[in-house]
């Protein structure tokens, strides 16, 4: 982070500070959390059925069941049944209670191999599916009649990925940006628009990866955690762009959007801002958060991930427009005084991010897992980021803290050569050069894209199931 490298050298180590107290508290509750963790599941995994696989039966069951290690949603045909010659036996319903699922079977009595094809939803909106087959007296078959169905659809995993990133990315600028006098509020409308458009994006991934979308999609996604907060997500951000909507409304009944915010709309701007944080929160719980055990674990870790990743990219943003409007002296204050809690979110997004990975991925699959393999292109970014800040503190920190008069050009405008400013203003506070905040201003947005990368990959992350631990 280019502002922990930019003030290192003028900040003094402050371990006492609040910052560093949040953290501390942080790491205890999740190494307390860690410490109990069970292992993890990626899905609902089944645990039990009935009757077993390759059993030989003397008589025909009364009922399929299949039990889970999560509460489950079923499809339309959550289980199907295939007779010996492999033609569907109609009159199989599959019912689910808690994280069972069971079909009353009508009396069988052909001998031979019947196959069972099943599908169900788990709560963090994936559908897994498997096939079976069991033997009424002998054993004419070695492989079910019909395959399992591939578990998720690869374009519902595509619209969830892109309806994160939108929402979550749209969001982080809208909390980065509104601080700033002068922002027109235009431009927050139409972030709290990308960000509903990216809530529905998320809503309809739900719905198609749970069943057909005219039909049965809807009920079952909404009977599981992550459909419910696809829909709670939604909710939110058409809550705030009707808010951003309004105040919109109010600045144009004055004479100008940039004029002085009354005491309404700086009310406003903080709903919408607590509005903004609750929606990326939602956005981050649905899937795996609330679906891998022990939840607890995962829901706190997956917060403190996102919420710390949330205050750097908004923090990013902040500052980027900072170097364009702010004197360079105002940068250097404002730069100093943030910093702490800038240092506080990257340790927490590399420890809370490499705890989620340790917590679901067996450390001898980190490599051969897609989910370790992202995991540890993340880190690599994370490593570049802060990469980027060492250079800065060793690059820029020395140019912002020179001994020269800032009355030249703004920010944007080319830096005043070198020899013709050399003077020494010995009785001026350090003043910044425009050259260094014009470097400061490259690195910030070079710090935003790799930003922006993690984010894409957190939102694969969250369509890839990690395999299973322990
Ligand atoms: C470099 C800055 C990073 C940013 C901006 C970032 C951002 C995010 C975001 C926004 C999510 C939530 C995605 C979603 O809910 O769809 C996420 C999830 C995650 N991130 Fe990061 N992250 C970063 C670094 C890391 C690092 C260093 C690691 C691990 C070494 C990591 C591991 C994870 C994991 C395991 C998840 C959970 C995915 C799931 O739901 O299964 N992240 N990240």
């Amino acid at each position: 982070m280019l502002s922990i490298s930019t003030l290192g050298q003028v900040v003094p180590p402050r371990p006492s500070s609040l910052p560093a107290r949040v953290l501390a508290a942080c790491a205890l509750l999740l190494g307390v959390l860690l410490f109990g963790a069970a292992p993890a599941s990626a899905h609902a995994v089944l645990t039990r059925v009935s009757p077993e696989p390759d059993a030989v039966l003397e008589e025909s069951p009364k009922e399929i069941s299949l039990s889970f290690t999560e509460t489950i949603s079923i499809p339309a045909q959550g289980i199907r049944l295939f007779d010996p010659s492999g033609s569907e036996i109609s009159g199989v319903t599959a019912v689910a209670r808690g994280n069972t699922m069971t079909a009353q079977v009508p009396p069988l009595t052909a001998d031979g191999s019947y196959t069972v094809a099943w599908k169900a939803v788990s709560a963090d909106g994936h559908a897994v599916s498997g096939a079976y087959l069991f033997h009424l007296r002998v054993a004419t078959l070695t492989q079910p009649v019909v395959g399992a169905e591939s578990g998720v659809a690869l374009w519902p995993s595509l619209l969830r990925i892109l309806g994160t990133v939108m929402s979550i990315g749209a969001l982080a600028l809208y909390l980065g940006r509104p601080q700033l006098f002068g922002w027109r509020r235009r431009q927050r409308l139409a972030l709290w628009g990308v960000a509903s458009i990216g809530a529905l994006l998320c809503l309809l991934s739900s719905v198609a990866a749970a069943g057909p979308v005219r039909s049965t999609g809807w009920s079952i996604s909404f009977s599981t955690s992550t459909g419910r907060l696809t829909a709670l997500a939604l909710v939110l951000t058409l809550c705030g762009l009707v808010l951003a909507l309004c105040t919109q409304g109010l600045a144009r009944s004055r004479a100008s959007d940039s004029d002085e915010p009354t005491t309404l709309s700086r009310n406003a701007d903080r709903a919408l801002a607590v509005l903004a944080v609750l929606s990326v929160a939602t956005i981050a719980l649905e899937g795996h958060a609330v679906a891998i055990n022990p939840v607890a674990l995962s829901v706190t870790l997956t917060l403190g991930h996102v919420m710390a990743a949330l205050c750097w990219g908004a923090g990013l943003v902040w500052l980027e427009a900072r170097t364009r409007s702010a004197s360079a002296t105002e940068l250097q204050a404002v730069v100093i005084k943030r910093s702490p809690w800038a240092i506080g979110a990257v340790v927490m997004l590399g420890i809370t991010g490499a705890l989620l990975i340790l917590n679901r991925v067996p450390l001898n699959e980190l490599l051969s897992s897609w989910y370790g393999r992202l995991g540890i292109l993340k880190l690599v970014l994370l490593f570049v980021a802060v990469g980027l800040a060492l250079s800065n503190r060793y690059r820029l920190t020395p140019k912002l803290l020179a001994p020269k008069l800032l009355t030249g050009p703004a920010p944007d405008q080319p830096a005043p050569d070198q020899a013709a400013s050399d003077q020494p203003a010995a009785d001026q506070p350090a003043p910044v050069q425009p050259a260094a905040v014009s470097q400061l201003r490259r690195s910030v947005r070079i710090e935003m894209l790799v930003l922006a990368l993690a984010l894409l990959l957190g939102a694969t992350l969250a369509q890839v199931a990690p395999p299973q631990a322990g």
